[in-house]
């Protein structure tokens, strides 16, 4: 059969509010065209983010019930350690309440001033708890990743010469190379096994540990299946077992491909560093056989892991993405390409052309796509990652303008992807008569969770320009 369908039933449903275009503009005028400040409840699709907003399954609710809440010694956390072990191979398993906890934990031991921190794109909280270290954080994203009309399958590659010249220029000032898989900033692409065993290499040469920042690596266990020479008769857990056979150990967030609303966990092989980040656990996160976590949310992780590496369910979620990306490709709009693992990239950049970046075309996107649909998405470009040059004042660019569409797991349907389509097909035929936006108010960082923006007038359509609200 080529229709590929969602492998489940759905057992329990939750009601989705309708609103119209003239209450939109009034919750987003409310909320200071930011969309994080709305009320979930006056969101129809809400793709903000794929991070905790998955439905479990009827096992993982099952596992819920069992969950034992022992302080020391849950019979949950043994089940969570034992599938950890199973499908990371990685010996000693630390719980977290979430990945940044992780995150933090890791850079105790191995941030401080004056180190230096390779990944092939720092997540923003992984970059944070370096750089709140006192740590540098670099990106070596390989070239392809730019270019959001390549082709190429695994854009979230590292870029192994700037690795190599990094290693070579810092010597001992790098304690650790960290890879994310897949690279959410970087579009959600994966990194292919070859280019993490070159990594594993220079590792190895400059006697570095890797660590795998793991939060969707089933995902990209499956676009390796998909598109790597020779990978394409494995089994998912034989892949998922071979890239953390490379890796000194890994911080995960189980909120992506734990298929949990909460959890995370730090891995690792070296039993003294597992010492080392217990004896830290217990002071921020809790005791060390339930870390931040609850028994029953222990066992819901547990049973995840595994559903998530069923290969019916990654062919759904799969396809359910390159869906999306296809019609809206096909109809001329620019999204980047190949679909990446867990969301759909639109390029503002290309959308909106006559809307320079210090406008925010990304910015003036999303809040397109909530007035026309009520969809609310989240723009990864010059708010969120540009800045102020602390010397000159002058404002900073990102590197790209994208608006990020997460798709949370097993949570919408084919009808939901198609009315996606619809109203980004409807903004796209609107795009002449927007024009940017600008920042009222807004903290020095991480504007783009609590700033205050105004809509600006299109000076080429002038008389569409006083029908906006700002
Ligand atoms: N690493 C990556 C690659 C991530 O995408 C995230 C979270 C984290 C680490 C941190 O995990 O949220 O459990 O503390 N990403 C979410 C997102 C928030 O929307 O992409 P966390």
């Amino acid at each position: 059969m080529k229709t590929i369908i969602e492998p489940f039933r759905i057992k329990s449903v939750e009601p989705i509010r309708m609103t119209s275009r003239a209450e939109r503009e009034e919750y987003l005028k409310r909320a200071h065209w930011n969309l994080f400040s709305l009320s979930a409840r006056d969101v129809i699709i809400d793709l903000l983010t794929d991070s905790g907003t998955g439905a479990m399954s009827s096992e993982q609710w099952a596992a819920i019930m069992r969950g034992d809440e022992s302080y020391a010694g849950s019979p949950s956390y043994y089940r969570f350690e034992t599938a950890v072990r199973e499908i990371y191979g990685i010996e000693h398993v630390i719980p977290t309440h979430q990945g940044r906890a992780a995150e933090h934990l890791l850079f105790q031991i191995y941030g401080g001033e004056g180190r230096v921190i390779p990944n092939n794109t720092h997540f923003d909280t992984t970059r944070a708890n370096a750089e709140k270290s006192g740590a540098t954080a670099l990106d070596f994203p390989c070239a392809e990743s730019l270019d959001t009309e390549s082709d190429f399958p695994f854009k979230g590659n590292m870029d192994l010469e700037a690795l190599r010249a990094c290693l070579d220029s810092n010597g001992e000032a790098v304690p650790l190379v960290m890879v994310t898989m897949t690279n959410n900033a970087g579009g959600g692409q994966p990194v292919s096994l070859s280019n993490l065993k070159a990594v594993r290499k220079l590792c190895d040469q400059y006697e570095v540990p890797l660590f795998i920042d793991a939060c969707r690596f089933a995902e990209n266990a499956y676009l390796i299946k998909l598109s790597e020479a020779g990978q394409e008769g494995r089994e998912l857990k034989d892949i998922a077992l071979e890239i953390f056979s490379m890796a000194d150990g890994c911080t995960m967030s189980a909120k992506k491909d734990g298929m949990v609303n909460i959890g995370g966990f730090i891995a690792v092989r070296d039993p003294d560093l597992a010492r080392e980040l217990r004896e830290r656990l217990v002071v921020t996160e809790g005791f060390s056989t339930y870390g931040g976590m609850a028994g029953r949310d222990l066992d819901a992780v547990a049973q995840g892991l595994h559903e998530v590496l069923r290969e019916d369910y990654q062919e759904y979620r799969h396809a359910s993405i390159t869906y999306v990306v296809d019609r809206l490709h096909q109809r001329g709009i620019p999204v980047v390409i190949p679909a990446g693992g867990h969301a759909v990239f639109i390029d503002a950049k290309r959308f909106y052309p006559k809307i320079p970046w210090s406008k925010f075309p990304g910015q003036a996107l999303a809040i397109e796509l909530y007035l026309e649909g009520g969809i609310r998405s989240c723009e990864i470009g010059s708010l969120m990652l540009g800045g102020t040059d602390e010397e000159s004042g002058a404002a900073i660019p990102a590197a790209r303008e994208l608006v990020r569409l997460a798709i949370p797991r097993r949570t919408y349907t084919q009808s939901h992807m198609d009315y996606v389509v619809e109203v980004i097909e409807s903004v796209w035929k609107g795009r002449d008569l927007i024009g940017g936006v600008e920042i009222v108010q807004a903290p020095r960082v991480l504007r783009h969770f609590t700033g205050q923006f105004r809509r600006l007038p299109n000076s080429r359509a002038p008389q569409a320009a006083h029908a906006l609200p700002h």
